[in-house]
């Protein structure tokens, strides 16, 4: 178990900035998954942190000691990847215990901690099976094993479960909770899944264009998102973005007009030398309430019904784009259904021309 810290790491290819200078600092024990959009540099902070790229700026720190120009082996951390690179030739038994191999521990030492890592990944039948012999979900259990058995003192993992079947993630979701639990090591996880961050997090990491948007608990970037790219990046169906000019500031919060002229009141506050600016409101699906006279509305192009809950998706109309509302799980509708809604106002996000959140008024 170690804390990870980066403070100003960056990372430049020829002119080009993957990673800008971005300061973050890890618990010792924490669980904390990096969201983004392709190509924002989460690989990149990993692989930094892991010591596979060299940095253009700043340092990497584990357990206060700075790692910056130390060997990745040396590190005391070990990385998952998306594909898992596991020895052909070898069995399941031989492939986890290959890094122990290497480190030249005694035969007793190396079984013990076989064991233990088989168990925790319940491969413990697989043992003499060589990987072509595997399914998908298996051989990624491997992989892990291999990384859990050196013990490392942080665990990086880079989207390892984007090459499974859907139920296959759900499991191995679950799986990665509990050796979390037990194996109380500092895991770094990046992932593009929704319910991989919300559920697995401890904190989640938002990034943007090379840059570091806003570190938060999930349901802290759920209800508080700091910028429009971390709305856009955390929620399943996505938040609702509407461009929008600010038309009344005043001590209830704001008014909004949406592009049809429609008015939407926010909580929020803003500069009363702000109206008149473009805006961007955020709705999310499941604050948006029937109501025949609210100012949201539209011919139900798409409807998804999930069980539980459904989701309507309101034809794009007048600048608007598709509206997802979601809907009690046993609501009739019909395709090309009108449907109308409002949204309370203290749902009601607001960000400004530069991406940034307005603040809510205090309770
Ligand atoms: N060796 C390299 N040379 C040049 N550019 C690179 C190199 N490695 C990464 N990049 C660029 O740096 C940016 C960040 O890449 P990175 O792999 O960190 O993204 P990512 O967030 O992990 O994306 P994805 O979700 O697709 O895996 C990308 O624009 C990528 O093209
Ligand atoms: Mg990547």
């Amino acid at each position: 178990m170690a804390s990870v810290r980066v403070t100003q790491l960056s990372k430049r290819f020829g002119p080009f900035h993957a990673l800008c200078p971005s300061d973050l600092d890890i618990e010792d024990g924490e669980f904390v998954v990096i969201v983004g959009p392709s190509g924002c540099g989460k690989s990149t902070l990993l692989r930094l942190i892991a010591g596979l790229e060299e940095p253009s700026g700043g340092q990497v720190f584990i357990d206060s000691r700075d790692v910056t120009d130390v060997a990745p082996a040396q590190r005391g951390l070990a990385m998952v990847f998306q594909s898992y690179a596991l020895y052909p030739h070898l069995t399941v038994e031989e492939n986890i215990a290959f890094p122990l191999k290497v480190q030249r521990l005694g035969k007793a030492e190396v079984r013990s901690r076989v064991e233990a890592a088989t168990e925790a990944l319940q491969l413990t039948a697989l043992l003499k099976r060589r990987p072509a012999a595997l399914s998908g979900g298996q051989r990624q259990r491997v992989s892990i094993a291999r990384a859990i058995v050196r013990e490392p003192r942080v665990l990086l993992l880079d989207e390892p479960l984007s090459n499974l079947d859907a139920e296959l993630r759900v499991r191995m979701r679950h799986e990665f909770a509990r050796l979390h639990g037990r194996l109380g090591a500092t895991m770094i996880y990046v992932t593009h899944d929704q319910l991989e961050a919300m559920t697995l997090a401890n904190r989640i990491v938002v990034m943007s264009e090379g840059r570091i948007e806003q570190v938060g608990a999930p349901l802290e970037l759920y209800v508080s998102p700091a910028t429009l790219a971390v709305a856009r990046a955390i929620g399943s169906p996505g938040m609702n973005l509407i461009p929008a000019v600010l038309q009344v500031v005043d001590e209830q919060g704001v008014v909004v007009r949406l592009p049809g002229g429609e008015r939407l009141r926010a909580d929020v506050r803003a500069p009363s030398d702000a109206v008149g600016e473009a805006v961007t409101v955020g709705l999310r699906p499941e604050h948006l309430v029937a109501d025949d006279a609210g100012p949201l509305g539209g011919e139900v192009e798409l409807f998804e019904r999930l069980g539980p809950l459904s989701f309507a998706h309101l034809g794009a109309r007048g600048g608007i784009d598709t509206v997802v509302a979601q809907l009690p799980g046993d609501r009739v509708i019909t395709l090309g259904e009108a449907l109308r809604f409002g949204v309370p106002p203290a749902q009601v996000h607001v960000f400004d021309a530069q991406g940034i959140a307005l603040p809510r008024l205090s309770p």
